[in-house]
């Protein structure tokens, strides 16, 4: 009785400790879930979508290769240049230029051209998601 009281007073207060600790995360996702919509607010889901395609595309270094008017110090010239990319007919000269085929081009070049110079990246889906967002802006 006494080693169970003994084990079970520890045990509860262990609860009694973290129940604040638990108040305080459910506070704390319930206002981050409030915030959410307010993150967008007023902005179009494409555009927020592209901007963060922007962002990914300085990350990358994407701009170590190719030209990309808007990115500072996008001036490679291993790639082609991805000014008006937005307008281009076909990538790589090989797929036509449209979304699904850009965003498979972003994350397996070498799916679409065996033989192609540009790296796979490991760019995940979201992130090949919202690079093509920000190229389709480029025209
Ligand atoms: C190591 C150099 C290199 C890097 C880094 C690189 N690319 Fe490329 N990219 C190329 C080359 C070379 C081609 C031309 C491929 C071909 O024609 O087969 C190309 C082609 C492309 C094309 C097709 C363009 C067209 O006109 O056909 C797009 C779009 C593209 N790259 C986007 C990107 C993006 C976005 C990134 C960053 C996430 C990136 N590239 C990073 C070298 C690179």
């Amino acid at each position: 009785m006494r080693s169970s009281r003994a084990f079970a007073s520890p045990l509860r207060r262990l609860v009694k400790g973290t129940r604040p600790v638990r108040s305080v995360m459910v506070l704390l996702t319930l206002a981050m879930l409030a915030g959410c919509p307010d993150l967008h607010w007023g902005t179009d889901e494409s555009e927020a979508q592209a901007q963060h395609g922007a962002q990914l595309t300085r990350e990358y270094g994407c701009g170590s290769c190719h030209l990309i008017p808007g990115i500072t110090g996008a001036d490679g010239l291993v790639g082609p240049s991805l000014e008006l990319i937005g307008r281009r007919a076909y990538l790589g000269g090989v797929v036509p230029n449209q979304p699904e085929n850009m965003v498979r081009w972003l994350m397996n070049p070498q799916g679409a051209d065996p033989r192609t110079a540009m790296p796979n990246l490991g760019l995940t889906e979201e992130e090949a998601r919202a690079i093509s967002a920000y190229l389709d802006t480029l025209k």
